[in-house]
């Protein structure tokens, strides 16, 4: 018997407790993990709250992510001992997931650890991590190069946010973060490298379809009217690597920026994402990202802790990354 937090339903409300599970309740799958760490996301906290609505079967162990041991495998790609990590593919949302002591998942799933990393550094980078690396190397692939002008990264204090700030500076591009918390955020925003903290106030007025020229390119985790905002600020021929929601997934926008500016809007998803491409955008973030990112804007937490966690991810109130020792 282990430790999972587990979803079930009531009256069509979730509800989260961490129980004792055996190892035969888990899904099908070649590889059994032994979890040393799992992390909180944006998706998790949908999930553990019931407020996205995203679990369709209960009960599920939520988790999207995990870092841990092999502990048995049917795949000859992995064996016993082997260091593992996952993120994505539907895992903590259809599939039981990271929340756990152990996970049991396809074997297509897994990424080899790469030999600079460990569990914990792997989940602090974790999900969110890797998709700000994806979204950073789609600004690169489209051709935007620090010269050409600003970067905005928007919902900057968050997950995917604050590694992207990071990485951008790190790669010598001129940052500017986009933060509803300014007070509160401005500071590390600014250590961890931009050189401007903008209010997110200042792009979540009706955009009109063109406004003065801002940005070469775009990191957005918000969507909605501060996308608009952002894509109506585009320089010409900028582009906006896009994905995340947590403003609402609402698009308010027109064809203009892209039809008059040749503004390239780069859709960014981490869950799905092909095996050489992840593996090396892990590669990517892990020489890249600087020590100091893990001090300065990840915590830790126990399993317990992950509810209280999820309501606050979901009102905005998380910084940085939130690492879930197992
Ligand atoms: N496409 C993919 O594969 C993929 C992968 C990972 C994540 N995502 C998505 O990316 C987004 C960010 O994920 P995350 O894990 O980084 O979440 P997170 O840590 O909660 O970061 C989101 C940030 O957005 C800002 N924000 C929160 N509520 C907002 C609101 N109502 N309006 C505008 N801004 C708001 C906050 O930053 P400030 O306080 O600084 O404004 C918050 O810290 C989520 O929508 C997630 O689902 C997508």
């Amino acid at each position: 018997m282990f430790n999972a937090l587990v979803l079930t339903q009531e009256e069509k409300l979730t509800i989260a407790n961490v129980r004792q599970i055996a190892e035969t309740d888990l899904p099908e799958g070649e590889v059994l993990v032994d979890v040393a760490c799992s992390s909180l996301n944006y998706k998790d906290g949908l999930a553990v709250t019931g407020v996205g609505k995203i679990i369709r079967n209960f009960p599920m162990v939520p988790g999207i992510d995990f870092a841990g041991t092999v502990l048995e495998s049917s795949d000859e790609r992995y064996k016993a001992g082997d260091k593992v990590i996952l993120t994505g593919w539907g895992v903590g949302e259809n599939h039981w997931g990271g929340l756990a002591e152990k996970a049991r998942v396809k074997a297509d799933w897994l990424v080899p650890m790469p030999s600079n990393c460990d569990a914990a550094k792997a989940m602090q980078i974790g999900t969110a991590g890797l998709t700000a690396m994806l979204c950073v190397q789609a600004l690169q692939n489209a051709g935007i190069k620090p010269a050409d002008g600003d970067i905005l990264v928007t919902g900057a204090s968050g997950g995917v946010g604050s590694v992207a700030v990071t990485l951008l500076a790190q790669l010598g591009y001129r940052v500017v973060a986009s933060s509803g918390r300014v007070e509160q955020n401005g500071a590390l925003l600014t250590k961890l490298g931009a050189s401007e903290v903008i209010d997110r106030s200042e792009l979540e007025a009706d955009s009109r379809p063109l406004e003065k020229q801002r940005w070469a390119g775009v990191v957005d985790t918000v969507g909605n009217k501060v996308l608009a905002t952002a894509l109506a600020q585009m320089n010409y021929g900028g582009a906006a690597a896009i994905c995340g929601l947590a403003g609402g997934f609402a698009l308010p926008t027109t064809v203009m920026p892209f039809i008059l500016r040749g503004v390239n809007l780069l859709g960014v998803d981490s869950v799905a994402c092909p095996f050489e491409k992840r593996q090396a955008a892990w590669e990517a973030v892990l020489n890249l990202l600087p020590a100091s990112y893990f001090d300065d804007a990840c915590e830790t937490i126990a399993l317990e802790q992950v509810p209280e966690y999820a309501q606050r991810i979901i009102k905005g109130q998380v910084t940085g990354r939130v690492l879930v020792q197992l």
